[in-house]
């Protein structure tokens, strides 16, 4: 099986502390909060979204577990899982979807509750410390681009953005849909994740180009499935600069 950073069942944390000689991942994902928290000295980076070139490169994984490590860290860190096709982060979560972003972007106010469990899922195990909230991706809608382009999404990320210390946004790919640019838009800097195993550096190349053609601001590229020659296990590496 290869090795990789794993939300268990019961959302405890990324696979942690060494052993034997086991690399430590959890570090990883720390290096790369400080990593973000230092990518831009002006602007504080308090929302951060994650996308891709094509599907199953990570995104999801490096998502959740980026945000179990802030929740260490930060206040209360928020995960949203804005892959509103193929949404995952329930399950790794071990939650329902029935109600999630869709549903909130539908039906809020002005004013969000943070404590209305319906909508934010609060995990109190661990690392996570209670710190850490989801919001799934909701019930499934017919125009998730329009949605995410909307007004009210981005009204919405502003007033969270009011209550949480950290926000990560689980995304699509690019190459599949364009939901990814609205959301970047909003967001204070975007992940780019590679697969050393599976990504083409063209459409890659293409991706990135996409991306800061909208005016998006690349933090950097998460490389996974890299190949430890020593074990022939898959991990990550994190490029601050997003040339690939
Ligand atoms: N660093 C890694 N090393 C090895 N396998 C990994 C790594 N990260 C994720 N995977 C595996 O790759 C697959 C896809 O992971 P994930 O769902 O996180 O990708 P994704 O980019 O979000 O996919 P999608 O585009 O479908 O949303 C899963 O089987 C996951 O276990
Ligand atoms: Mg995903």
């Amino acid at each position: 099986m290869s090795r990789r950073i794993v939300v268990d069942k019961n959302t405890k944390s990324a696979s942690k502390s060494r052993r034997g000689n086991q690399f430590d991942y959890s570090e990883i994902y720390r290096q790369l909060r400080t990593n973000i928290e230092f990518s831009s000295i002006e602007n504080k980076v308090q929302v951060v979204n994650v996308t891709s070139t094509t599907p199953n490169e990570g995104k999801s994984s490096v998502s959740s577990n980026l945000a179990i490590i802030c929740s260490d860290k930060y206040d209360k860190v928020l995960l949203i899982d804005c892959d509103l096709r193929k949404p995952v982060q329930h399950k790794f979560f071990n939650t329902t979807n029935k109600v999630g972003l869709s549903n909130l972007l539908l039906s809020y106010k002005d004013k969000i509750d943070i404590d209305d469990e319906t909508y934010f899922k609060r995990y109190k195990k661990n690392t996570s410390a209670g710190k850490l909230y989801l919001l799934t991706s909701g019930s499934k809608v017919p125009n998730p681009q329009e949605l995410l382009s909307s007004k009210r999404f981005k009204r919405l990320i502003e007033e969270l953005k009011k209550e949480f210390g950290f926000i990560i946004i689980d995304c699509p790919p690019i190459s599949a849909v364009s939901d990814a640019i609205p959301v970047a838009s909003v967001s204070d800097g975007t992940l780019f994740v590679c697969s050393a195993k599976d990504t083409n550096k063209k459409e890659a190349k293409d991706a990135l180009v996409q991306l800061k053609r909208n005016g998006v601001n690349v933090l950097g590229c998460v490389l996974t499935k890299v190949e430890d020659p020593s074990n022939k296990k898959y991990g990550y590496y994190y490029g601050g600069e997003a040339n690939i």
